[in-house]
């Protein structure tokens, strides 16, 4: 709800739950493009992550004004079918849904991402031509996730509506050719017209408003997520990403075949950084034994380098409301120490 009118670059000052207790708290709510179409709050979305983003976590970030996403990644599409129905139940807000091109097994998928009726779609592993004009044609607003220039030229040339940079130190599966997020994101954003949501090592406001000077008007966190309170995910995963440095992920299998990725160190990943197996995704087999069995070994635990920046478990509220505040003071503080005095020069 905006409480004051005050409007300067895109800023209003907004009221929010607290985190905290039941005080509201006043926060800067922004407005720019990402805002706008994707009719959000703040611009922070929530990853994509395979039997993780479901409607308890989705819907938590909604609720706190960020962007929920549904996965599709498990290729469970009766449970996401439900999943969907619960974001319902569960909130009034936008969100919206992953279609993870390299794991889609039903070929009708765009018609099963229609028929739930979300209007918010990212694409990602995979070429951009092949659902975008499909989703678009059925009034939803598409963002593709890319790793490369070269991949968002192609993106915008096949028409979608925003972009998702993910840098390499991002979790998940990642081109073998990772570039970090400091050097792909302000390259992306000189070439390209349409906003941009960034993601790989965003944490909290810090490193948003570092996405923001380097171009970006939204963030993604992955990680960071997969380490909150309503995250579904066996304590131990969560404990891992709170014990690990900044050092503790690997790159794993950029030779092939199948995908590289980034992940926990741990003793199997630590072997496969030597010595990748033959068929990495062979490794996901026993991927719930490890997600919610909490078996650190049974598989591979997808993560980000942020990992070293992340101490406690939090509510999604408290990371969004923590997020939003940071950002502001840094914003303003940066403009306090280097913007006035150069603004009165060119006054
Ligand atoms: C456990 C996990 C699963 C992921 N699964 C997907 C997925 O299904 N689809 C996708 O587009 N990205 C996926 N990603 C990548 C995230 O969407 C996100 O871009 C990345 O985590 C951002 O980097 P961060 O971990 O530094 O926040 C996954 C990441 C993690 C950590």
């Amino acid at each position: 709800m905006i409480v004051a009118g005050r409007e300067a670059g895109g800023v209003f000052m907004v009221e929010s739950p607290s985190p905290y207790g039941s005080t509201k708290v006043k926060f800067m709510a922004i407005r720019n493009r990402i805002t706008e179409l994707l009719g959000v709050e703040f611009p922070i979305v929530q990853a994509p992550m395979g039997w993780i983003a479901r409607s308890p976590l989705a819907s938590a970030v909604s609720n706190a004004g960020g962007l929920g996403i549904i996965e599709t990644s498990s290729g469970e599409l009766d449970a996401i079918r439900e999943e969907i129905k619960a974001m319902r139940r569960l909130t009034d807000k936008p969100f919206g849904v992953n279609i993870a091109q390299a794991f889609v097994r039903d070929p009708d998928i765009v018609g099963f991402v229609v028929d739930q009726g979300v209007k918010f779609v990212t694409t990602s592993a995979g070429d951009p031509n092949r659902y975008c004009s499909a989703l678009k044609a059925a009034g939803l607003t598409v963002f593709h996730v890319v790793p490369s220039l070269h991949a968002a030229l192609r993106a915008v040339e096949a028409g979608v509506d925003g972009l998702v940079v993910e840098g390499g130190e991002g979790g998940g599966f990642k081109n073998p050719r990772e570039v970090a997020t400091m050097v792909l994101l302000p390259l992306v954003c000189s070439k390209v017209g349409v906003p941009v949501v960034a993601a790989g090592g965003i944490v909290d406001g810090r490193t948003m408003a570092a996405a923001f000077a380097l171009g970006a008007e939204g963030v993604q966190m992955g990680t960071r997520m997969v380490s909150s309170a309503e995250s579904p995910v066996h304590e131990n995963w969560k404990n891992a990403i709170l014990a690990a440095k900044e050092t503790d992920t690997v790159f794993l299998n950029r030779f092939g075949p199948g995908p590289a990725l980034r992940a926990l160190r741990t003793e199997k990943t630590t072997a496969f950084e030597r010595e990748p197996p033959e068929m990495i995704m062979g490794e996901f087999r026993d991927a719930l034994a490890l997600y919610f069995g909490g078996d650190m070994e049974a598989s591979i635990a997808l993560s980000g380098q942020v990992a070293g920046r992340i101490d406690a478990v939090k509510p999604v509220a408290q990371v969004i409301a923590e997020t939003i505040a940071e950002f502001e003071e840094t914003v303003a503080e940066m403009a306090t120490r280097y913007g006035a005095p150069g603004l009165h020069r060119r006054g």
